[in-house]
């Protein structure tokens, strides 16, 4: 295998608040390979979107990178400087966020906001800039660019929108896209369409993806590796055909058990009962352990570790046995 494009090894994220330490990201580790598309998934408040802005040095004011390693395209980015991770970001990473409306200029035309960073820092003339914006238009499939270029955020669709962020996010020609909840602002149909989009890309392009997500399905159709990630840490890890059709984590396995409109056969819904933890006073042992069916006195003492179950498959549970007979009574996919 070569050497991956993004390496992420121990990776812990804090914030100070008064009431003390709250760890967001707690040693957090995943890598991605040239071309490959990684998912991040879990609830709201697991650490996705800390995870996510630590890897380019975009954390808000109060937190910081407290240990860990990152490492893309070789460069370690945790011992770099803000400029040289400013470089990393105008070019081999891109970032797509989730709401496109605060992420572009609202009174600058879309043409330009694609064209400036070919002209900017790729040194393209205006013209070869313009021409290299409505390049892209085409490819993320905005209709009539030579219109569309000349107008301003708010008279295009949300999902117009989300194209000329995706078009900008390509305009460096990155190899990696950070993409967080990239369409969950958007309806069903367009979201749909924007997801096909980035997967047509990263395929066509051989450009890697890091997907955010707390939407199972959203990464099933993207992704082909997955790490699940519960109150900071990373509980499973796998490709998404294995884990989504033989979770080993009892928090993996609630997960898929409570998404309603998936491919999948099931006898009832259920949802995982309780809540995730504060992250400033997590509980002891498995931080799942308070709401897990599987929990044994050994899950409230000593933290658990990552257990590797061989090739990218790994789990932060004692009893991972027991979710995999559990989905031998009751698969979680249509025809596993
Ligand atoms: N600005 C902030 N100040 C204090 N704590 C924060 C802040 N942003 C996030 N957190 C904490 O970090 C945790 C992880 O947040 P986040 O990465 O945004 O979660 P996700 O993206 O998975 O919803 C949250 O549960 C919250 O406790
Ligand atoms: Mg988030």
């Amino acid at each position: 295998m070569s050497r991956p494009l993004l390496r992420v090894e121990g990776l812990r994220v804090e914030f100070n608040l008064a009431r003390g330490v709250l760890r967001a990201v707690d040693g957090a580790s995943f890598d991605v390979q040239p071309g490959e598309a990684l998912g991040i998934v879990g609830e709201s408040g697991s650490g996705k979107t800390m995870a996510l802005r630590a890897l380019v040095g975009l954390l808000p004011r109060t937190a910081r990178i407290a240990s860990g390693t990152v490492e893309i395209d070789g460069v370690d980015v945790t011992a770099a400087g803000e400029d040289e991770r400013r470089e990393l970001r105008g070019r081999t990473v891109a970032m797509i966020f989730q709401e496109p409306k605060t992420a572009l200029n609202p009174v600058m035309r879309v043409g330009e906001q694609i064209a400036e960073t070919p002209l900017v820092r790729l040194g393209l003339s205006r013209r070869a800039a313009r021409t290299r914006a409505l390049d892209l238009m085409r490819l993320v499939g905005i209709p009539d660019p030579t219109r569309r270029v000349e107008a301003y955020p708010h008279e295009l669709s949300g999902g117009m929108r989300q194209r000329v962020m995706i078009a900008i996010a390509l305009s460096a020609d990155p190899k990696l896209i950070l993409c967080d909840e990239p369409t969950t602002a958007l309806d069903v149909t367009i979201q749909d369409q924007i997801l096909k989009l980035l997967g047509a890309l990263q395929r066509d392009l051989g450009v890697s993806l890091v997907f955010v997500s707390h939407d199972l399905a959203v990464i099933a159709q993207t992704c082909t590796k997955v790490a699940v990630m519960y109150a900071g840490q990373v509980v499973e890890t796998g490709t998404v055909d294995a884990v989504f059709r033989e979770p080993r984590h009892p928090y993996t396995l609630g997960l898929l058990r409570s998404v309603p409109d998936f491919d999948m056969v099931r006898e009832h819904l259920s949802s995982i009962p309780g809540s995730p933890p504060d992250l400033a006073s997590p509980p002891a042992g498995c931080r799942f352990h308070p709401r897990c069916p599987f929990v044994q006195d050994d899950c409230r003492g000593a933290p658990i570790p990552l257990i590797e179950l061989g090739g990218v498959r790994a789990t932060r549970c004692l009893y991972h046995e027991r979710c995999a007979e559990d989905v031998r009574r009751e698969p979680v996919i249509a025809g596993a």
